[in-house]
């Protein structure tokens, strides 16, 4: 009946295959590890990294003092032969029951008291004595970071500006399920909930790469949903801001670039937009942003197009996938001839149509990926001047309604015969006469250009943006003329 306990197994190689496993594993938590809490770069991750230390040596003298007792009585009072008789048994005690309920209240006081004071500074938003606050609308994506910049309207992804040792107040989101924002070093994390805004704050006090990374089980490729955080000096951040105003030059006839931009308009431009730069561009993106998603939704089986990572400026970069890459000519080439085998899980593969091949790789030469990489890796600012986002009046200029298109048709539609997310155009001046009676080409195409939703053509889905009013009666008459040109 009195067995003592003798392991069937040697500890030994037990021991020796643990001991590495624990160093691994303790290896990834020195401060100078990308995704370590400890070595912190801005103030919130301090406060929370030293609430952290003084919960964690609570912790450890609760643990030494209550192992150290269980271990004590257990040697001192274990039964020593097959003789020893059973001890006095008690049951109560008032005195030792009121002590150690009161110990532990006042140790969880005392976690409680800076624990909360931090989490309602921090949850309150920026205090008003912490300088210029930067805002950004940062959106979870299945599997990629989307960052706006409302005030200085720039829209991009996976890699976010700061300027240091300012302020940046983010509404977080998600666009399908939930995400979460986390940047071990700078700041802590927070849910990004659909159809619910959260908020976070930061201050990155060091200029360096930080990294980030979805905190929240989201699908497949949840792993690799990351991002990068780079702290710019201020002069570095008013720079940025700048270019990201400025349009890159263009590629010279004929060149590996020229090519890349036709195979990218023609193979990639619907999901992905690249020149989000002018007067207008930011607006129109997150139109666009929306009229990919709400088609993909319609039909989450067939879709050709997904919502996908603004790609305006990829050249200045550090990374492809979300963070998974360093980003150059040859991790370009990889990630567009198979994507997924770069990142299991990505949606591009699975709509984009280049990929609709038995072996799911690109329908396209090694030349052309090759000149698409090249292209894409060409995006920078260029030579020109900034332009003024808020400033937004062509008054006076003759209308490029062939640029008007570009800008803000041609992610949807084609000039000629094939469908994107709306019907090619190729031939639209001669439909448009017998569309609806009554109506002249003119009248059907510049109605359908106000209120799209008025005459959806069939095996299409109304997901145009009801805005385009906003472009102006000449405008739109300009946009008429020249699509009724289209055969
Ligand atoms: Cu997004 Cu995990």
């Amino acid at each position: 009946m009195h067995r003592v306990f003798k392991p069937s197994i040697s500890l030994r190689p037990a021991l020796l295959l643990l001991t590495p496993i624990a160093i691994a594993l303790l290896a990834a938590c020195t401060p100078d590890n990308a995704q370590s809490t400890f070595g912190t770069a801005g103030p919130i991750a301090e406060d929370q990294a030293n609430l952290f230390i003084f919960i964690f040596w609570i912790a450890a003298v609760v643990f030494v003092l209550v192992e150290g007792a269980v271990i004590y009585v257990s040697i001192r009072y274990r039964r020593r032969s097959d003789s020893d008789k059973l001890p006095h048994q008690t049951h109560g005690n008032t005195k030792l029951e009121i002590t150690w309920t009161i110990i532990p209240a006042i140790i969880l006081i005392a976690v409680a008291i800076p624990t909360l004071s931090q989490i309602w500074g921090q949850q309150s938003g920026v205090p008003s004595d912490q300088g210029e606050v930067l805002s950004v609308e940062a959106i979870g994506h299945q599997w990629w970071f989307e960052f706006r910049y409302p005030d200085h309207e720039i829209i991009t992804a996976n890699e976010l500006h700061i300027p240091v040792d300012r302020p940046v107040a983010f509404k977080l989101t998600s666009q399908d399920v939930i995400h979460s924002f986390w940047v071990p070093k700078i700041a802590g994390k927070v849910d990004m909930v659909p159809l619910n805004d959260n908020f976070i704050w930061m201050i990155g006090t060091e200029p360096g790469v930080f990294y980030g990374q979805c905190a929240e089980f989201c699908g497949i490729a949840h792993a690799h949903m990351r991002f990068r955080v780079i702290v710019d000096t201020e002069e570095d951040f008013q720079a940025w801001l700048n270019g990201m105003h400025t349009e890159p030059d263009a590629p010279t006839p004929g060149s590996p670039e020229a090519s890349g931009q036709q195979l990218f308009a023609a193979n990639c431009s619907s999901c992905h937009t690249n020149n989000s730069t002018g007067p207008g561009s930011y607006a129109q993106e997150i139109n666009i942003q929306q009229a990919r998603w709400n088609g993909w939704l319609a039909d989450t089986e067939n879709a050709s197009i997904v919502s996908a990572p603004n790609l305006t400026h990829l050249g200045d970069r550090l990374t492809l996938g979300a963070g998974l890459k360093d980003l150059n000519q040859d991790s370009l080439i990889g990630w567009i001839t198979d994507p997924s085998s770069v990142k299991i899980g990505t949606r591009m593969q699975l709509h984009a149509a280049i990929y609709d091949t038995p072996d799911g790789k690109a329908k396209l030469s090694t030349s052309e990926i090759s000149d698409i990489a090249t292209y894409l890796l060409s995006l920078k600012p260029g030579t020109g001047a900034a332009t003024d986002p808020v400033d937004d009046s062509s008054a006076g200029a003759a209308i490029d309604a062939v640029a008007v298109f570009a800008t803000n048709c041609v992610v949807c539609h084609s000039t000629a015969d094939d469908k994107k997310v709306g019907p090619g155009l190729a031939g639209i001046g001669d439909r448009a006469a017998t569309r609806v009676s009554g109506l002249s080409a003119d009248e059907y195409i510049e109605q359908s250009i106000r209120e799209p939703g008025a005459f959806v053509v069939p095996d299409f889905v109304a997901v145009m943006p009801t805005d385009f009013s906003k472009l102006g009666d000449d405008t739109i008459d300009a946009l008429v003329t020249y699509l009724k040109t289209l055969k």
